[in-house]
């Protein structure tokens, strides 16, 4: 198959490109380096089933030749890098997402949305389940997210029901990896780099918020399947191991061999006190379940973050 990639210099994107092109399928990587980099696809470079196109998918754009399947990943996923382009991160649900079903009608392509639990907002349902239709505050500082996502599936669905598009949506829960910026500000980079420097670890409110972490080879899998299946309506991806956020600067700690304090912030508004995916749904259609354990996944993530820490220094 020949699929196009959108946001494959980011990091679930470039994660996803390497899955594909490992099956045998051909990709096209579309990508503005909005938020992503070039160095996520290097290894790539001189890959004949692999080109680049350097794109903001908000704008028109051609994609010669046949497409199989679109896979949507574009967009600002860190709440630093959406608060710091909201605008853009609006556009590319909306517009973008357009653009993108556009394409995939016009090709005969199938389509995958890659959407997150933040469309549940901060939930009063617990763990979160599909059928749940969040508790979102649409005028909040991470409205600029979670609004756009809740459109872009409401969009995703449209263009189901009116054009008979084959479309799937992953509602993907805290993922991470290999690849995730260093200062992206999410809580496994902040936590890791904090540690390998040997900086006070900051913990906001109590520590006492929960967070369930999904390691990137396991949610690209989901995504891998739920792009072959015939699931129209929202497919949660993530891993249900919960931990409290303070049990998480510990189990850091530990893999980095860190002596950090743990420094304790003020919690950012509209920040969810528990985050944990009910992940049946993915089981019982996808035949999918998260097999990496967070200690399995952390190994190689500090590795990766250690290499980047060398190549700075
Ligand atoms: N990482 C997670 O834990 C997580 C959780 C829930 C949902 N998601 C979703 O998964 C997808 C990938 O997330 P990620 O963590 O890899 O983020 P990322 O920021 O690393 O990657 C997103 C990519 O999209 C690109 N992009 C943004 N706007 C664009 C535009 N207008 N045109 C072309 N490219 C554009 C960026 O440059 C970047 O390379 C996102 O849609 C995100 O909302 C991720």
């Amino acid at each position: 198959m020949r699929i196009v990639v959108a946001g494959a210099a980011g990091f679930i994107g470039s994660h996803l490109c390497d899955r594909l092109l490992d099956e045998g399928h051909t990709v096209a990587a579309l990508d503005n380096f909005l938020t992503g980099s070039a160095a996520n696809l290097k290894h790539l470079e001189g890959n004949p089933r692999f080109r680049f196109f350097e794109q903001d998918i908000t704008r028109p754009f051609p994609v010669d030749g046949a497409v199989d399947a679109v896979a949507h990943l574009a967009s600002p996923a860190s709440p630093k890098d959406y608060l710091e382009h909201p605008i853009e991160t609006l556009e590319v649900g909306s517009v973008g997402t357009r653009n993108l079903l556009e394409l995939a009608l016009h090709k005969g392509a199938r389509f995958l949305l890659t959407s997150t639990s933040e469309c549940y907002g901060d939930p009063d349902v617990h763990p979160q389940v599909e059928t749940y239709w969040g508790h979102v505050n649409p005028v909040g500082p991470r409205s600029c997210y979670d609004e756009s996502k809740r459109f872009a599936e409401a969009l995703t669905m449209a263009y189901h029901r009116k054009h008979g598009l084959r479309t799937n949506i992953a509602r993907i829960f805290n993922t991470y990896g290999p690849r995730m910026k260093l200062d992206d500000g999410r809580v496994v980079p902040a936590f890791l780099d904090q540690a390998l420097r040997g900086a006070p670890m900051t913990v906001f409110g109590t520590g006492a918020q929960t967070r369930s972490f999904c390691y990137v080879s396991d949610l690209v899998d989901g995504l891998y399947r739920l792009m072959q299946s015939d699931e129209r309506y929202p497919v949660n991806l993530g891993n249900p191991a919960e931990l409290t956020i303070l049990q998480f600067a510990e189990r850091i700690r530990c893999h980095t061999g860190s002596h950090s304090e743990i420094v304790f912030e003020v919690l950012p508004e509209d920040d969810p006190k528990r985050r944990c995916p009910d992940i049946s749904k993915a089981h019982r259609v996808l035949g999918w379940q998260p097999r990496v354990s967070l200690d399995e996944g952390l190994a190689p993530t500090v590795e990766y973050f250690r290499s980047l820490a060398a190549t700075a220094a």
